[in-house]
C-alpha cells in the first residue's frame, strides 16, 4: 500500500451534511461529511483528544463532532471548539490530518498523502465519460476478500480470460502475444497499459489451443493501471460494441479491499439496459472472485523467485516494477510494522500540512524508508 495517490473513498451520496461517514482504507480509518456549502471533506477519524471515532459522531453546522466529548473539528481539520476549555478555545496542537479531496464520477476522492499540490499524481482523468457517444453505468461499490494488489494484477492479466471467464465468451490470447512478452504503452506518468487481439469461442468448441488470426472473430482488449489502485479494461468486441471498465481501489487493509466500478459503454445507450448491464458484469467479476479469494500467499510475494512467471505475466511485472520506483520514494507502507503498533498506537496517514506545520498528536504510518 502507497500514500501519495488519490483513494476512492465514498460514494458522493454517502457524504452528507446529515451524518459523517466513516470508512478504512490503508489500514486507517477516516471520517468524511459536507459543511454547509456541500464541499467534502476528509479527515482522520481518530478524535486526538482521548481517540474515539470521529465518525460515529455528529455533523453540526461546518464541523464533525466527536461522540465522546463534544469537540468540534472544521474541514481543514483544526478543532474549533472544546466544551471543556474557558471561552471552547482549543490549543494550537488541536487539530487532525485533512486530506485534499476532489469529486468525480460519483466519487468523492481523497489524496491520502504528503505532497505539496504542485507535485501530487493526477486523479485518473477518464476521457469518455462525459462524451455523447459513451454511457455510464450507475456507479457500483462492492468489497472483496483479497488484497488490492491482487485484483489489480488479475485485471492486468490477459492469460486468466480463457480459464475463468465463460460468461465473456472465454476470450484466448493469440499465440504470438502468449510467447512474447507484451508491449506496455504509457499512460500518462503514473500508468501504463496494453490492447491485444483475443479471439472469443464457444468453449464447446475446444480451439482455443490452435487459436489463431485466421479461426473465429477477432476482439480487441487490454488492460493499464493508473497509480497502485486504478485500473481499466478495454473490451472491444467490434467498433460499436465497446466497455471501458474502471476500477477505483481503495485497499481496506492486508486482507481485504473496497472497489469502486464506473462501466463506460458504447453501445445499448438506453438507460433502460443499465441494470442488465451492471448484472452480467457483477456475475462475470464473481468469477474473478471466486478464483482471487483463495491465493496463496494472499499478498504478492516480496520476490519473483517464489514464483514461476512467463512471458504472459509482463503487463504484472511492469506493474510491480512501478510499485517498486513508488516504493524508493518512501511512500510505501510499512505494514508489519504498522500491524505491530495496531492496539496500542494510534496513526494517521500524513497530510499536506505535515509538511507546513509540526506539533501533531497522532504518529504518522510507518513507512518503508525512502531509498537515497
Ligand atoms: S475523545 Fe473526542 S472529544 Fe473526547
Ligand atoms: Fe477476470
Amino acid at each position: 500500500m502507497y500514500i501519495n495517490f488519490w483513494y476512492p473513498v465514498a460514494a458522493s451520496d454517502a457524504v452528507t451534511n446529515e451524518a459523517p461517514f466513516r470508512t478504512r482504507i490503508l489500514c486507517v480509518d477516516f471520517v468524511a461529511f459536507r459543511d454547509t456549502d456541500g464541499n467534502p471533506h476528509v479527515l482522520s477519524d481518530t478524535c486526538i483528544h482521548r481517540g474515539a471515532a470521529l465518525g460515529e459522531g455528529k455533523v453540526v453546522g461546518d464541523c464533525v463532532q466527536c461522540p465522546y466529548h463534544g469537540w468540534q473539528y472544521a474541514g481543514d481539520g483544526r478543532c474549533t471548539k472544546i466544551p471543556t476549555l474557558p471561552d471552547d478555545k482549543p490549543p494550537a496542537r488541536a487539530k487532525v490530518d485533512s486530506y485534499p479531496v476532489q469529486e468525480k464520477y460519483g466519487i468523492v476522492f481523497a489524496f491520502l498523502g504528503d505532497l505539496p499540490a504542485a507535485e501530487r499524481p493526477p486523479l485518473w482523468n477518464i476521457e469518455e465519460y462525459d462524451a455523447d457517444d459513451w454511457r455510464a453505468n450507475k456507479l457500483v461499490v462492492f468489497e472483496v476478500d483479497y488484497y488490492y494488489e491482487r485484483s489489480i494484477e488479475n485485471a492486468l492479466d490477459p492469460a486468466h480470460n480463457e480459464f475463468v471467464h465463460p460468461k465473456q465468451g472465454t476470450p484466448g490470447m493469440l499465440l504470438d502475444f502468449k510467447k512474447t512478452p507484451i508491449e506496455m504503452d504509457a499512460i500518462g506518468d503514473w500508468g501504463s497499459g496494453f490492447m491485444i487481439p483475443f479471439t472469443q469461442l464457444d468453449p464447446e468448441k475446444g480451439l482455443l489451443a490452435q487459436a489463431n488470426q485466421h479461426n473465429d472473430e477477432v476482439v480487441k482488449a487490454g488492460s493499464g493501471y493508473f497509480g497502485p489502485n486504478a485500473v481499466v479494461t478495454w473490451l472491444h468486441f467490434t467498433a460499436e460494441n465497446m466497455f471501458h471498465q474502471y476500477f477505483f481501489e481503495a485497499p481496506i487493509d492486508e486482507n481485504r479491499t473496497r472497489i469502486f466500478f464506473i462501466n463506460m459503454r458504447h453501445f445499448m445507450m438506453d438507460p433502460k439496459h443499465d441494470q442488465q448491464i451492471v448484472d452480467i458484469n457483477m456475475e462475470i467479476a464473481q468469477e474473478d472472485i471466486d478464483v482471487m479469494e483463495k491465493l496463496n500467499p494472499v499478498r504478492t510475494p516480496e520476490t519473483t523467485s517464489k514464483e514461476l512467471l512467463v512471458p504472459s505475466d509482463e503487463p504484472v511485472m511492469h506493474f510491480r516494477n512501478s510499485l517498486k520506483d513508488w516504493e524508493k520514494r518512501g511512500w510505501r507502507l510499512d505494514l508489519k510494522r504498522l500491524a505491530e503498533l495496531r492496539g496500542d498506537v494510534a496513526t494517521a496517514i500524513p497530510s499536506p500540512a505535515r509538511r507546513e506545520e509540526k506539533n501533531w498528536v497522532l504518529d504518522e504510518v510507518p513507512l518503508i524508508p525512502k531509498e537515497h
